[in-house]
Order: C-alpha cells, then sequence, then structure tokens
C-alpha cells in the first residue's frame, strides 16, 4: 500500500497543487491513499467546511490539524461531524472533534492518529508521549496499520517520539515547521519516519506567508496582517509504502512537487 503525505497545506496555491497531485497520483497508482495536513487551507488559518470538501473532492482521504485548528468559527462543529478531519490527541479533555480516526481500506482497517508537541508550542495541550501510550494500550490490539502525525516545532521532540514510538507505529511523520527534513528512514523494527513533511503552497515566502510583511514584523516588532504569498509554489511531503498484513512500513520517500 502507497500513501501520500502532504505536509501543511497552505491557502489557495496550496490547495490547488494538492488537488492537482492527488488525483493525478491516484489515477497512476503511485498512491492508494492521501492524507495531508489541513491546518493552515484557509487562507493560512485552519479549515471550513467548503475548503474541506475541496480537499476531499480533490483526492485527500483524511486530513490533520494542528495548533490552527480552532482558528475558524465552524471548526468544532466541523470537526464535530466529519470522522476524516483529525485534531492532536492530546488536546485537554472536552474538545470538539477526534484525536484518532479510522479508514477502512481494501487490505484492511488504517488508524490516523495525530500528537502536539510541547516544546515551543503556544497551545495548551496534555502530554503527547502519555498520550499515545494511553491510545495504544486502549486500540493497538484493533489495527496493523498505525500512522501517527506529530504536529511540533521542536526537532529533539520528534526525534524523541520516534524512539518512542520505534516498532509500536507504522509511521511516524512530523507536520508544523513548513521546513521539509531530509532524514527520512525506516527502522530495523518497520516504523516509517520524517521529522517534517514541509509545506504545500508558495515557497517564495517566509512559511507561506508574504515576506515584506514579516520581514517587518522582525526588524521593527510592528503588528501586520499576514498575507499568503503567491509564488513558488510546491507540495512538499513523503510517499510511504507499507505492508498492510504485518502493518511494517517498507519505504518512505521525500516527495517535492513542483505548481
Ligand atoms: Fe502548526
Ligand atoms: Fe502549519
Amino acid at each position: 500500500m502507497n500513501i501520500l503525505l502532504i505536509g501543511d497545506i497552505v491557502g489557495h496555491p496550496g490547495r490547488t497543487i494538492t488537488a492537482r497531485t492527488a488525483t493525478r497520483w491516484k489515477a497512476e497508482h503511485r498512491a492508494d491513499l492521501v492524507i495531508a495536513n489541513a491546518e493552515n487551507s484557509a487562507a493560512g488559518r485552519g479549515l471550513t467546511a467548503p475548503l474541506a470538501d475541496e480537499l476531499f473532492s480533490g483526492g485527500c482521504d483524511l486530513l490533520t490539524m494542528g495548533d490552527h485548528v480552532w482558528d475558524q468559527k465552524e471548526a468544532p462543529a466541523l470537526l464535530d461531524r466529519d470522522p476524516r478531519i483529525v485534531r492532536a490527541l492530546n488536546l485537554p479533555p472536552g474538545c470538539p472533534g477526534r484525536g484518532a480516526t479510522v479508514l477502512e481500506t481494501p487490505d484492511g482497517p488504517l488508524a490516523l492518529v495525530q500528537l502536539l508537541g510541547r516544546t515551543f508550542m503556544a497551545m495548551n495541550s496534555d502530554c503527547p508521549f502519555r498520550a499515545i501510550d494511553d491510545w495504544l494500550k486502549r486500540n493497538a490490539s484493533r489495527f496493523k496499520t498505525i500512522i501517527v502525525d506529530f504536529h511540533a516545532e521542536a526537532t529533539s521532540e520528534k526525534v524523541a517520539m520516534r524512539h518512542h514510538l520505534d516498532g509500536r507505529v507504522t509511521c511516524l511523520f512530523g507536520t508544523h515547521t513548513h521546513i521539509q527534513t531530509a532524514d527520512e528512514s525506516v527502522t530495523a523494527k518497520g516504523t516509517a519516519y520524517i521529522t517534517d513533511l514541509g509545506m504545500t503552497g508558495p515557497c517564495d515566502s517566509v512559511i507561506g506567508r508574504t515576506t515584506d510583511i514579516i520581514l517587518r514584523r522582525f526588524t521593527t516588532g510592528m503588528p501586520g496582517k499576514f498575507e499568503i504569498a503567491t509564488n513558488d509554489v510546491r507540495l512538499h511531503g513523503a510517499l510511504l509504502t507499507l505492508d498492510p498484513t504485518t502493518g511494517r512500513a517498507r519505504k518512505i520517500k521525500r516527495v517535492e512537487e513542483l505548481a
């Protein structure tokens, strides 16, 4: 089974290249499933119902969120009703939506879980290590294939999670930094890993936003309304190949597609 994993989709440019790539890769049998991070789909801030529809009809099967999950007013209701959208598992109890979901595939059920990091992250969350331990204790026996999105800033926290989950999940991929890392690998115990998938959106930017406004913020400290950039649109992610009968990853390879 081949799964295309897509890094943080930013705005209209990111959605357009996502739909084009996901549709084409599925038609060409390069990808059986597509899992994408959609926390920046709505002009950088969260996800709306029409934009979720756009991504699903454009070939995405499951979407993960992140620290921008509640940016849109309609997000709580959207996440409550659509089981294809996952927010972090370790958000405090009582939050809307779900931290894990199950997709029935021709090769058996696949579980997708999202975790949120706590190092250099402003969002309030519980310990991601304990949260995934607890989830695995209750659910691991039901699934061969378990995919985890670790939405986190610090590479150290992500690499630590890699060791924590080695041999316990099929794939652990990182999102949130918008910068793709060159460290994809499969461990001896069959867990695929990459620290960050990167960003799907305008790369002539500061992680998706227009450069001049961000530079002004850094150099003067003055606030300004962020805008989504438009140039040099790329899709960043990874292609995961796994054996659904064992739940072990076989391969993971970085992906970059140009618009
Ligand atoms: Fe994020
Ligand atoms: Fe993001």
